[in-house]
């Protein structure tokens, strides 16, 4: 079965939005707090939760991470620059699992997959790093064949791929087909060469069956989505409505090592 990976950044924005300057332990009510946000999703069917450490640190912050990585029950998965400052603190913070993104300052949301053929060495000795501390290491990449070859060289045992185009293509139905053709043959290689292929971004309640009903993943990422929802019907029940679909579409009964 595939897992479900929830992204609370934007639980993090929203605090940020009002609470950034406000020092913590004044006894002023800094809210959401983060913590209560993964709980509920885990509550509601998450199978791991996932915080992106930005260098600018727009949402989630350090102490976010330190928290969630003491009193959440399911596992962590950290996002971050392929960078050595960032890296350490994933080394220091040990998350079940880290997800080297790319980082453009100007971005909303992270954009592009990584560049592994034109970073191969410096993502191979973060790989290596994180391998030696017991941490998985997944690779955001786009569908691309060649990427996924580059990411295997890398010795990193995971790749997330970048469903973004295939999102963007809904409402165009040759498109829609182009894109989950990549996808398909993408995470078909990545396990024919032995890797663990998750997925993520721009996955939402209409996209997401349909993606399942081609191809197979070990775990999708999903964010935005669900926090809009959970404006509506809450947290808790918005993860439970992307679980059942998940539950719903998933082909096999692989299980996480
Ligand atoms: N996977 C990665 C690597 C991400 O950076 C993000 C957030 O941008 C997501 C998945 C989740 O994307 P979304 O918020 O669109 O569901």
């Amino acid at each position: 079965m595939t897992l479900l990976g929830v992204n609370i950044d934007h639980c993090a924005t929203l605090r940020q939005a009002r609470y950034r300057e406000t020092p913590s332990g004044r006894g002023i009510i800094i809210e959401p707090d983060v913590l209560s946000c993964a709980k509920l999703a885990e509550s509601g069917g998450a199978d791991s939760i996932t915080a992106h450490l930005r260098e600018d640190r727009r949402h989630m912050t350090d102490p976010d991470l330190f928290c969630l990585r003491k009193n959440i029950s399911t596992k962590l998965n950290m996002e971050l620059a392929c960078v050595p400052q960032m890296v350490e603190i994933a080394l220091e913070l040990k998350p079940d699992f880290v997800c080297l993104v790319p980082e453009n300052r100007k971005e909303v949301t992270t954009e592009g997959g990584l560049n592994v053929i034109g970073r191969l060495d410096e993502i191979s000795e973060a790989a290596e790093k994180f391998a030696e501390r017991g941490i998985e290491c997944s690779l955001f990449i786009d569908p691309d064949e060649r990427q996924v070859e580059a990411a295997k060289k890398t010795g990193a045992p995971l790749v997330e791929l970048h469903t973004g185009a295939y999102a963007n293509s809904w409402g165009n139905l040759s498109a829609r087909e182009f894109e989950t053709k990549r996808l398909e043959k993408a995470s078909k290689l990545a396990s024919e060469l032995g890797l663990k292929v998750n997925a993520g971004h721009g996955l939402n309640y209409e996209n997401t069956g349909p993606l399942l009903d081609r191809c197979e993943f070990n775990e999708l990422n999903i964010g935005h989505t669900i926090i809009s929802r959970a404006l509506l019907v809450g947290l808790k029940e918005a993860v439970s409505q992307m679980k059942s679909i998940i539950v719903k579409h998933s082909k096999s009964d692989g299980i996480r090592e």
